[in-house]
């Protein structure tokens, strides 16, 4: 933006927090320089806006107040669902010229084949169950790896699949738990005495998707936990990922498409493009509205080709027809 189109840029602190408070720094070519292998953000980051009793109005006029009083031209926003929704709230109620990119490990963004984040905590994932593989081995246990992802399987279908799972629940998929356990006593009486089992934070059971409330977080591994060992009588641990999926050094394909949506965004800016999302398209980075990806839900799709690799090589799915041509695939999953 500065090297090439001369534009000046300025970073606003804790995301949208820093805009509502006017909290902000220079960012120049010399003081970017380095970033690009660094985990997290120089700028720091915050979920949502002010916690005080603030009204979406008043917090929207602070932002917009701000956005005039610093004479900007365009507001680019990095984020995953919550910010996409901000964004487009901005760009609906005011007349910020707004650009987006999708920046998630859940890779839920509707519009976009993939998010910056999700490469990295895959990786992070993957590396873990490698680990757990050993151990659960040694021990001839079941080990339980609770992947985050929220209400999608994103995560937790590729860390699976690369880290070789014997099983992995997904939320797209309601588990049920007598199937699950048929599958880990299959696998025992075919001489393997241990089992990887990847849980979705967000995965939910048949019984609770037939009900239409997804569950909290979290509570399928905590359930599931229990629920094996004793059924099968094999010694069963939770290991939950949590944050940890989300810290240290990106990978190189994050480093990668992270610059390239930048790259994307600045030619937008330059050539007056506003109120899109950058978004991968296959191989192409392109501009979508706003307004059609903001608040969409992307679900891990079934006949995706990570879900169509995992059940072809037999890892277990959440339910022994999971995956079968013409199946329903359980109860419908709540929105
Ligand atoms: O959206 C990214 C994510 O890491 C989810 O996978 C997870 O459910 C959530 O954020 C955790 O949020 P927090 O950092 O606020 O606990």
């Amino acid at each position: 933006a500065t090297r090439t189109y001369g534009m000046e840029v300025i970073g606003f602190h804790d995301g949208f927090i820093g805009l509502e408070h006017n909290r902000y720094q220079s960012l120049t070519a010399a003081n970017v320089s380095g970033i690009l292998g660094l985990g997290g953000t120089i700028l720091g980051t915050g979920r949502g806006s002010t916690k005080d009793s603030s009204s979406l109005e008043e917090v929207t006029q602070r932002c917009y107040a701000h956005y005039r009083e610093l004479g900007l031209d365009v507001l680019v926003c990095l984020g995953g669902d919550g910010t996409q929704r901000f964004s487009r709230h901005l760009a609906g109620n005011t007349d910020m010229r707004i650009i987006t990119l999708p920046k998630t490990i859940d890779n839920d963004i509707k519009g976009t084949d993939a998010c910056f984040g999700f490469d990295t905590a895959t990786q992070i994932a993957a590396e873990a169950i490698d680990r757990l593989h050993t151990t659960a081995s040694s021990h001839h246990r079941i080990m339980l790896v609770e992947v985050m992802g929220r209400n999608a399987g994103w995560l937790a279908a590729a860390s699976g699949l690369a880290g070789e799972a014997d099983a992995v629940i997904i939320p797209e998929i309601p588990y049920r738990v007598d199937e699950l356990v048929e599958a880990l006593q299959a696998r025992r009486s075919a001489g393997r005495h241990y089992a990887v089992v990847v849980v979705a934070e967000g995965a939910m059971s048949d019984e609770e998707a037939r009900s239409g409330q997804r569950p909290k977080l979290h509570a399928a591994a905590v359930h599931l936990v229990d629920e094996l060992e004793a059924r099968t009588g094999m010694e069963t641990r939770l290991t939950s990922l949590g944050h940890v999926m989300r810290g240290g050094s990106p990978t190189a394909t994050d480093r990668i498409l992270a610059t390239e949506f930048g790259t994307r965004a600045v030619e937008l800016v330059d050539q007056g493009v506003f109120g899109v999302m950058v978004a991968k398209r296959s191989d192409r980075i392109v501009p979508v509205p706003l307004a059609e990806v903001a608040g969409q839900h992307r679900p891990l799709p079934l006949d995706h080709g990570l879900v169509r690799s995992l059940a072809l090589q037999g890892t277990f799915l959440g339910a022994a027809d999971a995956c079968t041509p013409g199946h329903s695939h359980g109860a419908s999953v709540p929105a």
